[in-house]
C-alpha cells in the first residue's frame, strides 16, 4: 500500500473513484454524467437532472412521468414531524431545523434495507419530495402560521414557491429557480457530499446521510456562503465602499464571501449562468441595487486577487437571483440544500455500489510514555508557570 504524504483538507487527494459528476477548474467545465452544466439549465429540469445523477442516465418520457408522479404523491410530510417542528424557537436557523427533520424521516421508515432496490428508490423519492416541504413548513410556521400544503397540479420548483407564501409564482420566477436547483444538484466530492459518502459507507440509514450531509452544507465556508455574500453587500452598502472595504479584508487576509474555490481558478460557470438569471429578472422585476455593487466588487476582486485564482463562486450572484423572488436571506443556505439532496443520494447509491468504510489514518504529533500524575501530586497551570519563573 502506497502511502500520500498529508495534505490539510485533503486538498488533491482522491477518496473515490466517480461517474457522477467532473469539474476542470482550470477551464470553468462542470458535466453531470458528462452532460456540460450550461446545456442542462437550458434545455433540463431539476427533476430530470436528479434521475440523470442518480440513475447515471436521461430517463425516458415514462420514466420521468413515473419519477415526478412519485415525488408530487409523496411532498406531504408526517403530522409528527409538523408537531415536532412546532417545538423548534422562531429564532432557529432553518438549517438546524432542517438537519432535524431529515434525520426524524429515519424514525418511520425501516432501517438498512439497503439490499432492497424498493427501499432504496422510496428513500430517494421521500427525501427529494419532503425537503422541499420541510424547509417551506418551517418557514410558515416561524412566522406563526400554518404550513401551506403541496399543491399536486404545480411543477417541483412552482410547489416549492408557492408553499412559502401561498402565492403561484410567476412562471419566469418558477422556471429561473428551477434552473438554480439543477446547478446546485451536484459538484464532485465537496464536503457536505464527502460527509453524506462518510456517513454512507458505515451502512447506516438514508436519513442519518442526509442529516449529515445538511450539517456540513450549513457552514459559512460552504453552502452557507450564499446568505453571507448578502449580508457583504449590505455591510458595503455603495458602490463607492466597495474598494475600501476590498482593502479591509486584503490587510486582515479576510475571506470574501462568495468568491474563491478550491477547485475552479477560475470564475465558476455557475455564476456565470446565475448571473444571466439575475439579469433576466431584473429586466422584468426591477434592478436590484446590490447587484451594481456586486458587479463593481467583482471587477475590484479580479483586479487584485484575479492572479490568485480568486473569482466568484456559486454563492456570488445566486443570493441576488433568490432575494428578487422574495426568499428569505436565511433560506438561501436550505435552498442550496434542497438542490444538493440529488447529488448527496446519487454519491449515497454509489459508495453503496463498492462500499468501504472510510477509516483515514493520521501523522501522530502528540506525546508518547506519558506517566499517569496522581491528582494530588498535580500542579495547577499556574503553579507550573510560577515554578518555570523561579527556577528559571
Ligand atoms: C461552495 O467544493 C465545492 O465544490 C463547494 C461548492 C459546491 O458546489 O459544493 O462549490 C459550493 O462551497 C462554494 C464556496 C463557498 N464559500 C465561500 O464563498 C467562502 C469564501 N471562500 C473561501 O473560504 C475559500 O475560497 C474556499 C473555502 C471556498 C476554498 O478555500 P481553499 O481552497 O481552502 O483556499 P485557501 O483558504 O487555502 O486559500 C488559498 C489562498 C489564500 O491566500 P494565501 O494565504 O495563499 O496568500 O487564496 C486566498 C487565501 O487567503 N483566498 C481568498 C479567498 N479564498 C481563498 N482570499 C480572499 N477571499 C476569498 N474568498
Amino acid at each position: 500500500m502506497t502511502f500520500c504524504e498529508y495534505r490539510p483538507g485533503l486538498e488533491g487527494i482522491p477518496a473515490t473513484q466517480s461517474s457522477i459528476s467532473f469539474v476542470d477548474g482550470q477551464r470553468g467545465i462542470l458535466e453531470y454524467r458528462g452532460i456540460n452544466i450550461e446545456e442542462l439549465a437550458q434545455h433540463s429540469t431539476f427533476l430530470e437532472t436528479s434521475y440523470l445523477l442518480i440513475y447515471g442516465s436521461l430517463p425516458s418520457q415514462e420514466e420521468l412521468a413515473e419519477f415526478e408522479h412519485e415525488i408530487r404523491f409523496h411532498r406531504r410530510l408526517k403530522y409528527r414531524i409538523r408537531d415536532m417542528m412546532k417545538c423548534f424557537p422562531e429564532s432557529g436557523h432553518p438549517m438546524d431545523a432542517l438537519q432535524a427533520c431529515a434525520a426524524a424521516l429515519g424514525l418511520f421508515y425501516s432501517r438498512r434495507a439497503l439490499d432492497n432496490p424498493d427501499y432504496i428508490r422510496a428513500a430517494v423519492v421521500r427525501l427529494l419530495a419532503k425537503i422541499p416541504t420541510m424547509v417551506a413548513a418551517f418557514q410558515m410556521m416561524r412566522k406563526g402560521n400554518d404550513p401551506i400544503q403541496p399543491r399536486d397540479d404545480l411543477d417541483y420548483a412552482a410547489n416549492f414557491l408557492y408553499m412559502l407564501n401561498e402565492q403561484e409564482p410567476d412562471p419566469l420566477a418558477a422556471r429561473i429557480f428551477d434552473i438554480c436547483l439543477t446547478l446546485h444538484a451536484e459538484h464532485t466530492i465537496n464536503a457536505s457530499t464527502f460527509s453524506a459518502m462518510v456517513t454512507a459507507s458505515t451502512l447506516t440509514d438514508p436519513y442519518a446521510v442526509i442529516a449529515s450531509a445538511v450539517g456540513t452544507l450549513a457552514g459559512p465556508l460552504h453552502g452557507g456562503a450564499n446568505e453571507e455574500v448578502i449580508e457583504m453587500l449590505e455591510e458595503i452598502g455603495s458602490i463607492e465602499n466597495v474598494e475600501p472595504y476590498l482593502e479591509s479584508c486584503i490587510q486582515r487576509k479576510a475571506k470574501i464571501m462568495g468568491f474563491g474555490h478550491r477547485v475552479y481558478k477560475v470564475k465558476d460557470p455557475r455564476a456565470t449562468i446565475l448571473q444571466e438569471l439575475a439579469e433576466q429578472l431584473f429586466e422584468k422585476f426591477g434592478r436590484d441595487h446590490y447587484y451594481d455593487i456586486a458587479i463593481t466588487l467583482e471587477k475590484a476582486v479580479e483586479e487584485r486577487l484575479g492572479h490568485k485564482g480568486i473569482y466568484p463562486n456559486v454563492d456570488f450572484y445566486s443570493g441576488l437571483v433568490y432575494r428578487k423572488m422574495g426568499i428569505p436571506t436565511d433560506l438561501f443556505t436550505p435552498v442550496f440544500a434542497i438542490a444538493r439532496v440529488a447529488g448527496w443520494l446519487a454519491h449515497w447509491k454509489e459508495q453503496l455500489n463498492e462500499n468501504r468504510i472510510f477509516r483515514p489514518t493520521q501523522i501522530y504529533t502528540g506525546m508518547r510514555g506519558t506517566p499517569y500524575v496522581p491528582i494530588e501530586k498535580r500542579q495547577s497551570e499556574q503553579d507550573q508557570q510560577l515554578l518555570n519563573l523561579v527556577t528559571g
